[in-house]
Formats: C-alpha cells, structure tokens, sequence
C-alpha cells in the first residue's frame, strides 16, 4: 500500500485540477434548463472511469443517466459497492454567494463551490482512490463496482428501479457510501443513522383571480389565511407535531444510546455557532442530537401566497401553498406517513377553498448495525485516512436510495462522511475542505485495503 499513499501524495495537485473540472459543471437536477449539464457530469464520470480500465455503463432512461462501472479482479475476493450522485441542489439565493457558484474557488485550503462537499468532491475521492492503484500498476484489493445517479437532489426514481430490478449485476459485500460528513474538524466519523423522508406540497386554491380586499375582503376564504391555519395545525406548543398516529412506530433512543449521545457533548451553544440562529427550538424532553439524528419532524420548505414584493398590494389572493416535508426515523413507514399527513390536512382544512396534498417523495429511515466486521473495517480506515480517532455517529439528512440498498442488496451500507456539518450544503458558499478531499481518497485506498482481508459472504 506503501507506493499507493506515496502516489496520492504527489497527485494532490492534479487531484484539485480534476475535481475543480467536474465542480464547473453546473449539474442542478432539480431545474430543466440544466439538462444537458446533467448529461455532461455523466460523460465526465464516464470519460474517466474507461480511462481507468473499467467497464462502464450510461444508462440512460426516462430520467437522469445513472453512471455503472465495473471492474473484477478476482471473484473470491470481496466486492465493493461504490454510490455516490453527480446531481447538485439549485444555487439560489444565488446573491449571497461570495463567488461564483460554478467557478471554483481555492482559498485557505477550501474549495468554493455548488457540489463541492454535496457530492461531487466526495464521490470523486473514490474515483481517485480507484486510481491510484491503477496508475502505480498495484492490483486493487477488492472487486469495485460504481453505481453514480444525477437525482438524488431532487427525489428521482431511476436508481430505485434500477437497484429493484439488478440485484444479482449490483451484487456485493458492502456499499461503500460518502455523502455525509465528519463528526467536527478533528473527528472523523461513520454514520450508522439516516432519517427518511416524506416530502408533501399543499396546495389551496380560492376565487379565480385575485380579489381587491376591500371590495372582496370579509366576504370568501383568503387562501392565505387558511394555509397559514393548515400549517399552525401541524404542531402543538412544544414542538411536538400533531398529526394523528405520526409517532406511532417511532423507536425511542435507549438510554445508552442517548448518554453516547451525551458524551459528545453537542448543545446548545454548538448549534447556535453551527446554524447563527438565536436560539435552540425542539421537541420538548429530548437534547439536540436526539432531535437532529433521531427524532422526526414536520417543517415547512417553501410557502407562497399573495404579493411579496415592493410596497403594498391589496389584494385577497386567489391561491396559496407550502411545500411541507416530514424527516423520519425508525421505524416510520413513509407510505403510512404520507396518508396520515394527507388525512390530518384534509380533516382540519377550512371551508370555502379547495385543498389538495400531493406526496412528492418518500424515503425510509435508515439504520446500519455497528457490529459488523465491514462497519469495523470502515472505523479502521478512516482513522488510518485522517490519522485521528473516529466515532459513530447519526445524522439527520436523508439518502433515499440506502434503505432500498439494504432491502434488495442485504449487504450493510458504510456512510465514510469527508464533509463538514458546516460546508453550507444546500445554501450559498458550499465549501469542501482540500484536507478532508485528501484524506478521504486515503481512507477510501485503506477501506479497499482493510475490506480484502475480510472474508466474502
Ligand atoms: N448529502 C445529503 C444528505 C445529508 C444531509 C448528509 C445532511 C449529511 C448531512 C443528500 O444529498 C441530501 O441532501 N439528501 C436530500 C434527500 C431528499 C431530497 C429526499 C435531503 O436529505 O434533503
Ligand atoms: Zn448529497
């Protein structure tokens, strides 16, 4: 492995050139307009993964092109599933951004960039990994396998049915997943956790086109009233979300998860330097991390009614809505979740407007046993990637396509996080640190290394 680490060293510079290529590339899936940047992200994965000597796919369908990549060096050895999504969130509000967000920036050790942690520069830390054994002519360990999708970011299905119908070509001794982050700057850790995901947009619709509210006013529904009492009746006083059966099938933390929990030691005060806002607010009777990792939510992403902009506008407005999303935890259904949710808004929506709830996305909640010899493997090389410690940790964000890995492939699923919780992801300035991109590629090459030495299930 010697000869590999030493390789890695002297690339770095041409590591940063390659992954600043693949940041230009304004790959966001969730805006049409951005399509033939999706398709571009896809040949620039493809174009490098053949120049390595791999077997690849594009395969293309009705939505974004998944990216498959192949190579087997021995079948007895064991095989490396390797996810990662090439697809970036949208860039807005792009006026806060202290650079462009599609020209990369290098400063202080910090990469500037849509994508850069999110997940272009942690999915290319496994391509360079892949690399370097294969430019110093050292035989990879393991069986490598990539399965890259461009819709994560917005909640596409072309890589569930894509898994659901190849379990056997996708088959493997684990899925090697980094879309996370470390614990903190010193601490680098394993996610064992994943919320779900059940993602809702609510929409009200009232008189056939604005009204003047002082001819109108007082005599029909403001539809922006009434969405603002349909979202008002989506939690109680403490935080706690009242929708009828929604903690159900909710597991609670034992309370030896939840002095682990405490050990670390993360309060109050770290999440107001982490997020700049005034204060804590939860669910009563459970700590930050309980509430970020483990407990689920209801939050509003996006509410419209109405004029916005300069000045004053009279108006009843002629419709509302919001964009209502739920992060859920073991062992919440989405699907039971999505109908509980549809039945509460329609139980409590006002009269006199017409209200529809359309489920957009579901995703489960997802958790990893620590005990297994891979998850093991995972610990071990991170602390050989970073040099320091690593832990287990939960996380509160989701990644749809890990609960249906676990489902079809049955293999666990090892989450290496190289991001920070603080690299802005989904906001302006998204950052990646240089170091954590370098160790990272280190600990993918020791993850590889320490998975050969594990038997083939
Ligand atoms: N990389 C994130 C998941 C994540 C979020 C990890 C926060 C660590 C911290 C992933 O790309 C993501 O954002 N997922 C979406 C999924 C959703 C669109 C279904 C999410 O969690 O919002
Ligand atoms: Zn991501």
């Amino acid at each position: 492995m010697k000869n590999v680490f030493e390789f890695l060293h002297l690339s770095r510079p041409r590591h940063l050139e390659d992954l600043l290529a693949f940041l230009r590339i304004p790959s966001i899936s969730a805006q049409a307009a951005y399509r033939p940047d999706i398709e571009r992200a896809a040949d620039f994965l493809c174009d490098e993964l053949k120049d390595l000597g791999l077997t690849v796919e594009k395969i293309t369908g009705e939505g974004n092109p998944l990216v498959y990549a192949q190579t087997e060096i021995d079948p007895s050895r064991p095989t490396i599933l390797i996810y990662g999504h090439y697809d970036v969130q949208p860039v807005d509000p792009e006026e806060l951004w202290n650079s462009p967000p599609f020209e990369p920036l290098v400063k202080d050790g910090i990469i500037y960039a849509r994508g850069a942690s999110d997940d272009k520069g942690q999915l290319y830390a496994h391509v360079k990994a892949v690399e370097a054994f294969v430019r110093t002519g050292t035989p990879l360990p393991v069986n490598v396998k990539f399965l890259i999708e461009g819709e994560e970011e917005k909640g596409g299905d072309s890589v569930y049915e894509y898994t659901e119908k190849n379990p056997a070509k996708l088959a493997c001794d684990a899925v090697l997943v980094s879309d996370t982050s470390l614990y903190n700057e010193d601490t680098p850790a394993i996610t064992f956790s994943l919320r779900g995901m059940c993602y809702t947009e609510i929409l009200v619709d009232g008189p056939g086109q604005d009204l003047h509210s002082g001819s109108f006013g007082g005599t029909v529904r403001n539809p922006g009233n009434a969405i603002a009492a349909i979202v008002a009746s989506l939690h109680d006083g403490n935080g706690r979300v009242t929708v009828p059966g929604f903690y159900d099938d909710v597991v609670e933390l034992d309370a030896e998860g939840r002095a682990e929990f405490d050990r670390l030691g993360y309060g109050e005060a770290e999440l107001v330097r982490d997020t700049g806002s005034p204060a804590s607010f939860g669910e009563a009777n459970y700590s930050t991390l309980e509430r970020m990792w483990v407990r689920p939510t209801c939050d509003v992403n996006g509410l419209w009614s109405g004029y916005i902009g300069e000045g004053g506008k009279t108006i009843i407005p002629s419709k509302a809505g919001a964009k209502v999303s739920m992060r859920l935890v073991p062992n919440q259904d989405p699907d039971k979740i999505a109908r509980a949710f549809t039945d509460h808004v329609n139980a409590v929506a006002p009269s006199g407007v017409k209200v529809e709830v359309k489920v957009l996305h579901n995703a489960k909640p997802v958790l990893v046993p620590r005990d297994s010899a891979m998850m093991q493997a995972g610990l071990r090389a991170l602390e050989t990637g970073f040099g320091k410690k690593a832990l287990f940790v939960g996380e509160g964000g989701s990644i749809p396509i890990t609960g249906t890995f676990q489902a079809c492939l049955k293999v666990p699923v090892i989450m290496l996080g190289y991001g920070l919780p603080n690299d802005n992801i989904h906001s302006p300035n998204e950052k990646f640190h240089l170091d954590n991109y370098y160790n990272g590629i280190r600990t993918s090459v020791a993850f590889f290394d320490e998975a050969s030495r594990l038997t083939r299930k």
